[in-house]
């Protein structure tokens, strides 16, 4: 039915209409009084529009489709995309810190209600998942993602997915998801936004591409194109990856879209001018222009000059009214939102609760000496710090459709959660940065930058002042939200220099300090490690936050996520992640954990070759006992499948959730293998004295990888399996497999 109906449609259309339809601009300032007599009104009604995007509220989103479906000769009806990132107006913890929750299921949930609100709201397309894999924390985009691992990356890429799309596109709450940024954007040199990235064939298909293979496998109906070249040529412009790879190999048969004025960019890669870029992104397998209209502005010439097929466009514009059509929108253009739905649909007291669990799941405690967490409701607590009154900041980057003002800052979230034993102490302490050069560029940008103009001593002698009076100090420290996010690399990731001088002032005090660290990116603690008592790694938690973190405080929530990225000590030790080889001059072991420097290995002459904090870490207020690790059959053979398995005990005083990881390490191959590798991972909740046997089923699908001829297999062999409760932290059990 579908096929037919487009047919018929493409039948009809001119090649002007059929490029029309690739062409996806913002929508800027467009409201709608200024629908028609906007330049963008005109080239709806001349059927020169796809969509658009970065348009909010279904009235606005209503006048819009009007005009293009009342005004225009074919009437075909608009997309409508947004970056709907971690949440509508109910935002969520930013996506690297959703990934910290290791739940699949609130992930999915998290993603569900953000489609829930978006399509209530007028909005069918949301640009998410973001499922770069990086190691490089200097690269501010980090927050946007899952972190460094393919296998917990797929999980969250696939989940998200499902949560976006539901069962069925045409249901009026589901809108198109977007993967994205194909492919490997997460891997730039130097941690650079938008820099060259270039790496290997192997290190491709086994480490970065999976998750975005797994958006495919679980139906992403479209899929973003990177701005940073692969193999020399830039993504958007790049046929054996937009095409071979992701049509051809992976069966993609939705549609692809650039990022932002990605075409105009080749340009400036070196590749050409625009009629020649251009070309070479339609003949890519490019279907949709983001905001640069290269495609609107040459692709008729280039059909007219055999550079380029109609067959190639009507093959893309097909896509796109293919979607429109799975989204319903023939049968009913205005069938996503309307004020009355908004209504009840966003911002809601039920989408909010799941925010505040989802939030409190995600945070990650990263130290706890003598157990001062969580807090006793009692005494004085001094709440200090430039995030503690700071709402703009509590939902992180690319919180589009947040409302202002709408999250709940930790002064407010801990001052509603505390009984009336508890007094509540408050100072700021410090602007997040010294640099008002930085807040500068922010403000210019339209961020909202909270800037305090007094003496940065007056402000930490005010802070000293309230620490005295108190029991306990909590210090908010960390980023604002402009500091991670796209177009925010930076060379030195540690805490503000002025956020340092106010814990190492408050030290003096001799109060015991809790860290609510707040952060868009992995930093390195390590100049605030032994200043601080406890540290809690509340990520950006969104527009929940004050009672997510007053949830975990006070241990109305046991904390139980888990870093999906490394932390390392310092920023010399970019890239660090967990699933490196061992090279030909490993450490001993031994000293790798002394931090013992050997000559002739693979080590610095100045820094540990261990992390401060390594992948799959996170501590809870219980504790957690592994027996060591059982395997059914230790020579399986052939497609055999065993389970490995360990009894989990909880012998602490709370009851609590811990995710239980599987890692396996191949110990020889045809091609060098990681030291290990995430493989399968449960989180269980057990009550205070309870214990469970966990199991995991292996099969051979585990142990396929990619060899240099990029032939996806298993080789017989050793093998370690593994079960902890974070990458450095395993019961190991060695198996052989044989064919
Ligand atoms: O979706 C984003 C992308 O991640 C970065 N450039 C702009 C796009 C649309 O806003």
């Amino acid at each position: 039915k579908r096929k037919s109906f487009v047919d018929a449609l493409l039948a009809k259309m001119t090649l002007d209409e059929k490029i029309g339809q690739l062409n996806l601009p913002s929508a800027g300032d467009f409201t709608t009084g200024q629908a028609q007599s906007s330049d963008i009104g005109k080239k709806i009604e001349q059927g020169l529009v796809g969509g658009l995007f970065n348009i909010k509220g279904a009235e606005k989103i209503r006048a819009v489709q009007k005009v293009a479906v009342e005004k225009s000769r074919l009437k075909i009806p608009l997309i409508f995309g947004m970056d709907v990132i971690h949440g509508y107006e109910t935002t969520f913890p930013i996506p690297l810190g959703l990934a910290a929750s290791w739940d699949m299921n609130l992930v999915q949930q998290s993603a569900r209600i953000a489609a829930r609100e978006a399509a209530s709201d007028g909005i069918n397309w949301t640009f998410s998942p973001m499922v770069d894999i990086s190691r490089e924390p200097r690269w501010g985009r980090v927050s946007e993602g899952a972190g460094e691992d393919p296998y917990l990356g797929s999980q969250i890429a696939r989940a998200m997915v499902y949560g976006y799309q539901g069962k069925n596109l045409a249901d009026k709450n589901t809108i198109l998801a977007c993967v994205k940024h194909f492919a490997l954007y997460g891997a730039p040199e130097g941690g650079l936004d938008y820099n060259t990235v270039d790496m290997s064939h192997t290190r491709m298909f086994n480490e970065y591409f999976a998750p975005y293979k797994a958006a495919v496998d679980a139906g992403v109906a479209s899929v973003m194109a990177s701005f940073n070249e692969v193999d020399g040529i830039p993504a958007t412009g790049n046929k054996w990856l937009m095409d071979d790879v992701l049509r051809k190999k992976w069966g993609f048969n939705g549609f692809i879209v650039t990022d932002y004025t990605g075409i105009n960019e080749m340009i400036d890669h070196g590749m050409g001018d625009l009629q020649h870029v251009s070309a070479l992104a339609m003949n890519a397998g490019i279907d949709m222009d983001m905001v640069g209209e290269g495609f609107l502005k040459t692709l008729k010439q280039s059909v007219s000059e055999g550079k380029v097929s109609e067959a190639q466009i009507t093959q893309a514009a097909r896509r796109i009214l293919e979607a429109k059509y799975d989204l319903g929108l023939f049968e009913d253009p205005y069938r996503y939102g309307s004020a009355n739905d908004a209504q009840k649909e966003v911002f809601n007291a039920s989408n909010r609760a799941v925010a505040r669990n989802v939030a409190a799941q995600s945070m990650v405690l990263l130290k706890n000496d003598k157990n001062i967490l969580p807090l006793k409701q009692k005494g004085t607590i001094a709440l200090i710090g430039p995030l503690v009154d700071n709402s703009v900041n509590m939902a992180g980057t690319w919180s589009v459709a947040t409302k202002h003002g709408s999250a709940v800052t930790l002064l407010k979230g801990l001052q509603e959660s505390v009984g009336k034993n508890v007094k509540i102490l408050t100072a700021k302490g410090a602007n997040v940065e010294d640099n008002k050069v930085l807040e500068d560029v922010y403000a210019a940008h339209g961020k909202v930058v909270d800037r305090d103009s007094r003496e940065p001593s007056l402000m930490i002698k005010e802070a000293l002042n309230v620490a005295e009076q108190a029991d306990v100090v909590v210090l908010a420290i960390g980023e604002s939200a402009e500091m991670s996010g796209e177009s925010s690399s930076r060379a030195n990731i540690d805490i503000p220099a002025s956020q340092v001088r106010l814990l190492n002032e408050l030290k003096k005090t001799g109060k015991p300090i809790v860290v609510v660290l707040l952060t868009g990116r992995p930093l390195t603690l390590t100049n605030i490690k032994d200043t601080s008592e406890a540290i809690i790694n509340a990520w950006f938690p969104g527009t929940e936050a004050g009672y997510a973190v007053a949830d975990i405080l006070f241990g109305k929530v046991n904390p139980s996520g888990k870093l999906p990225m490394t932390f390392p000590r310092s920023v010399g030790q970019i890239p660090i992640y967990y699933n490196r080889k061992n090279t030909g001059r490993p450490l001993d072991a031994a000293l790798t954990d002394k931090c013992e420097y050997q000559r002739f290995r693979s080590n610095y002459m100045d820094e540990c070759n261990t992390p401060l904090y390594p992948f799959g870490y996170g501590l809870s207020y219980t504790k957690f006992e592994y027996s060591e690790l059982t395997v059914s059959k230790t020579n399986p053979t052939g497609n055999q499948s065993i389970q490995a398995s360990v009894n989990v005990k909880n012998t602490g005083n709370y009851d609590g959730a811990e995710v239980v990881q599987l890692y396996i390490r191949d110990l020889v191959g045809s091609n060098t293998r990681p030291i290990k590798e995430l493989k399968g991972f449960q989180k269980i909740f057990l009550k205070k004295g309870e214990s469970k046997q966990v199991s995991f089923n292996i099969t051979p699908d585990d142990l396929k990888f990619y060899d240099n001829n990029l032939k996806y297999d298993w080789e017989a062999g050793d093998f370690d399996i593994m079960i902890g409760t974070s990458s450095a932290d395993v019961k190991t059990a060695r198996i052989n497999w044989s064919k």
